[in-house]
């Protein structure tokens, strides 16, 4: 039993799709941009100010530089194999099929759940615009039980039907073109610049002491939630993923050798930049503790703190369309990811079927923009992000370990990019990510080993018999039956349609 077989990287390309290549570094980094920006900013800042007091800045930082390590190695890996699949087709070339299951699986975790955060972090501004038109839906209606503890509430109703549109939209195909996701994400940061520019005026930096009120990690009595900047920053941590969606453009990247690990680092810097100004500005204005007033939409309450109401609006308007692109490339990715999984044998066909018309995986896409739609309609924000940050930190430590793996087991590969300063690089990237599980509710650490342990059972109950890499390695089977097994589920759509 070989759990540990390996694809090679020729082996990736001849799989994947092809596809035209029309992205540059420009487009790499507003898909990154477009994926990056969201609910982190827009939302999880009140609880990060809760967390560590204006030192979230200090947070952000830190998650910056973990997720800077950790980029770096997903640039090297992109640069290796420019294939869709990301961390999971990394996985199969440096370790082998399980560890390309597990991180599989994770990533459904990732890309998922996230989505169903983000469409939490949505409903939140969704209802502080209709609040500024004077219009209210039933406050039952507004979040999942047990989000805002003075609140009865029972489901997230804006929420549930935002995915529902979404993964409608992605199964018939009318997926994003480059050009609409460009004009989207240059919305996005004329709303952010336009926060800059009006709200820098009222900061006042007496709120800026005491700066860190909770120190590096500590826990309050009574309390099972750490606090301070190391906790803030596994808070936040969530504001940068999605980087690593650029690496999932590989095959329709023009010189993809180059402009992908150019489109991470670019896309990881202009956000850090931007938030880290953001944060000084929010905690400069509203002293840490107001955050828990305006919890579901902190960026609006600092506006409304200021008077300017109208900003507000627009601000609102911005966060609504910056999170809709989050969700538009976390749901795709989902779809693609266990498209390619049970393209390689590991998850039922059902996944890989694409539809005759559409030639879109249109029941995968259903199937997780319902999973997604309910759990983001029934399960409280603060438990989806955190199992969101410790299954992206566990793919961020795989995908970095794999870096050190690869430069021992094959140094010469050809790289388009080489990651600077390995070994220090990827240990950095995997100490920090340790750091940032540490910041984590133990909670979190449970509920994660519960789903890790679901996937090895699904692993070694299916997916291992039915490996599509393990019946090659059988006698007997004729390469005709194996090539039907691939084209089966072939796809022939692109991401980013010409426009
Ligand atoms: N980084 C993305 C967001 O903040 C997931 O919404």
């Amino acid at each position: 039993m070989d759990l540990f077989r390996k694809k090679s990287v020729d082996q990736l390309v001849a799989e994947s799709t092809p596809l035209k290549r029309t992205m540059h570094t420009f487009d790499l980094t507003m898909l990154g941009i477009g994926a990056i920006i969201g609910t982190g900013i827009f939302v999880l800042t009140g609880k990060g100010a809760l967390t560590a007091g204006p030192a979230l800045m200090v947070s952000f930082l830190l998650a910056a530089v973990c997720c800077g390590f950790a980029g770096l190695c997903y640039a090297e890996f992109a640069s290796m194999a420019p294939v869709s699949g990301s961390a999971y087709s990394y996985a199969y070339l440096a370790f082998g099929e399980l560890i390309a299951f597990v991180i599989g699986w994770d990533l459904i975790l990732e890309y998922a759940l996230q989505a169903a955060t983000v469409s939490a972090g949505w409903s939140g501004y969704f209802n502080k615009l209709l609040e500024g038109f004077g219009l209210h839906l039933p406050v039952e209606l507004t979040a999942a039980y047990g989000t805002n503890p003075n609140t009865t509430t029972y489901f997230n109703l804006p929420g549930f039907v935002i995915v529902l549109l979404i993964t409608w939209v992605l199964s018939i195909g009318i997926n994003q073109t480059k050009k609409a996701n460009d004009i989207m994400v240059l919305i996005k940061l004329a709303i952010i610049v336009l926060f800059i520019v009006c709200v820098i005026w009222y900061v006042n930096p007496s709120n800026w002491k005491p700066f860190a009120p909770y120190g590096i990690y500590q826990f309050q009595p009574g309390s099972t939630q750490p606090y301070g900047i190391v906790p803030a920053a596994s808070i936040v941590f969530f504001s940068f993923i999605g980087f690593d969606a650029v690496s999932s453009s590989a095959e329709e990247t023009v010189n993809p050798n180059r402009t992908l690990p150019r489109g991470i680092l670019y896309s990881l810097v202009i956000s850090t930049i931007l938030y880290i100004v953001m944060t000084l500005i929010m905690t400069g204005v509203v002293p840490y503790e107001q955050f828990a007033q305006f919890i579901d939409a902190p960026v609006a309450g600092v506006i409304l703190k200021t008077g300017m109401n109208w900003l507000a609006v627009i601000v609102n308007l911005g966060a609504l369309i910056g999170m809709t692109t989050v969700m538009l490339v976390q749901l795709y990715g989902q779809s693609r990811i266990c498209y390619a999984m049970s393209r390689d044998g590991l998850f039922p066909k059902f996944f890989g079927h694409v539809h005759e018309k559409y030639r879109t995986p249109f029941k995968g896409t259903w199937f997780f923009g319902l999973l997604t739609a309910f759990a983001g309609g029934f399960i409280n924000i603060n438990v989806l992000f955190e199992l969101v940050n410790i299954g992206t930190l566990s793919a961020f430590i795989i995908v970095s370990a794999g870096i050190l793996w690869m430069r021992k087991t094959q140094p010469n590969a050809p790289r388009g990019f080489r990651a600077p300063g390995v070994p220090v690089t990827p240990i950095l990237a995997i100490v920090f990510c340790f750091v940032l599980i540490a910041g984590l509710n133990w909670e979190t650490w449970v509920r994660f080993a519960i789903w890790f342990g679901l996937g090895l059972i699904v692993y070694f109950g299916y997916s291992r018999k039915r490996s599509k890499l393990g019946l090659e390695q059988k006698p007997g089977l004729t390469p005709r039956s194996l090539r039907l097994r691939t084209e089966d589920c072939r796809l022939t759509d692109s991401r980013w349609l010409l426009s």
